[in-house]
């Protein structure tokens, strides 16, 4: 991991709850909010793969403890909420990071299949941000922060169940910043776009498409996990206070790129004749 730019203090007193942050991209965020002074809390399903990260977190000295439960069942985010409360005496920061994915032509994806994406990733993060009301409220100049996605800004095959769960995290994050803002809570969205040593690409990116997609991306590289991780702590930093409803696009300027129906060759030499 290259030098921080971030101060190591910066984020000194305040408590995270991490959900899906065993594993991926949310495991990398978690870490970097810990080596700046958060205190964490991980939830997910699998409590082996928490306990785990738990035990690496504490050998780099970062204090984290963790809460297995589903962010599909409101009574298990509410548990996962009250177990950080007692934990620590309070929650500043509730990253709502669980996601499923997987790819699946529409015609062939069953009615549980595209319910199973939206219960994880667009009711899990209502279920969350609701529990977590109360004590965000408490806490003042506290911050919800989403993982979204790109995929939904244009028409991404084989994804119509995540393409409609990520554009619904969009849409929630749009209201509960307005509707949450008098509270003292700045509600964000983070939109990856292809990261790099991710479970989602090996799932959307086989076969090595991954290098395709890096050769086609303007920045010229696939994302990393750091890239994202330091949007994060940007935005859970005191330099994004005046910041809210806001998706941060972190994807190499990926999603701009349109199809080149004429190469590059030949439009230089319609230029130079006009
Ligand atoms: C078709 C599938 C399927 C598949 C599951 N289903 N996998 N359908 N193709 N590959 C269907 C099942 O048939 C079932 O419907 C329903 O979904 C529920 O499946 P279960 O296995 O019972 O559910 P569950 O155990 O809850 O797990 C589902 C899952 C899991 C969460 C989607 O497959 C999973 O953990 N995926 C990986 C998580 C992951 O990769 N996270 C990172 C996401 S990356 P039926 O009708 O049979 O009952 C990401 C980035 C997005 O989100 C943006 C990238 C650019």
């Amino acid at each position: 991991m290259s030098q921080s730019p971030f101060r190591p203090d910066v984020l000194a007193g305040k408590v995270a709850l991490i959900t899906g942050g065993g594993t991926g991209i949310c495991h990398g965020i978690a870490r970097a909010l810990g080596q700046h002074g958060a205190k964490l809390m991980l939830m997910g399903r699998r409590e082996e793969v928490l306990k785990e990260a738990c035990a690496a977190f504490s050998k780099q000295g970062i204090e984290a403890s963790f809460v297995a439960g589903d962010v599909r069942d409101f009574s298990q985010a509410e548990g996962a909420i009250k177990a950080t409360v007692s934990h620590y005496g309070k929650l500043d920061i509730l990253l709502n990071g669980a996601a499923g994915n997987f790819l699946c032509p529409t015609e062939k994806l069953s009615s549980n299949g595209f319910k199973t994406v939206i219960d994880i990733d667009l009711l899990g993060t209502f279920n969350m941000s609701r529990a977590a009301f109360t004590h965000l409220k408490a806490a003042g100049d506290s911050l919800i922060l989403n993982i979204s996605a790109t995929l939904h800004y244009q028409g991404t095959i084989m994804q119509s169940h995540v393409m409609a769960a990520k554009a619904g995290i969009d849409a929630l994050a749009k209201n509960l910043a307005c509707e949450w803002g008098e509270h003292g809570i700045r509600v964000c969205t983070i939109a990856p776009g292809a990261i790099g040593d991710t479970e989602g690409m090996r799932r959307l990116a086989p076969l090595g498409a991954d290098k395709r997609i890096a050769g086609e991306v303007p920045l010229k590289r696939l994302g990393t996990i750091e890239d994202i991780a330091n949007a994060a702590l940007f935005l859970a930093s005191g330099a994004a206070s005046y910041i809210t409803g806001e998706i941060l696009v972190v994807d190499g300027g990926a999603w701009l790129v349109k199809p080149a129906f004429i190469d590059k060759a030949t439009w230089e030499k319609l230029a130079a004749k006009s």
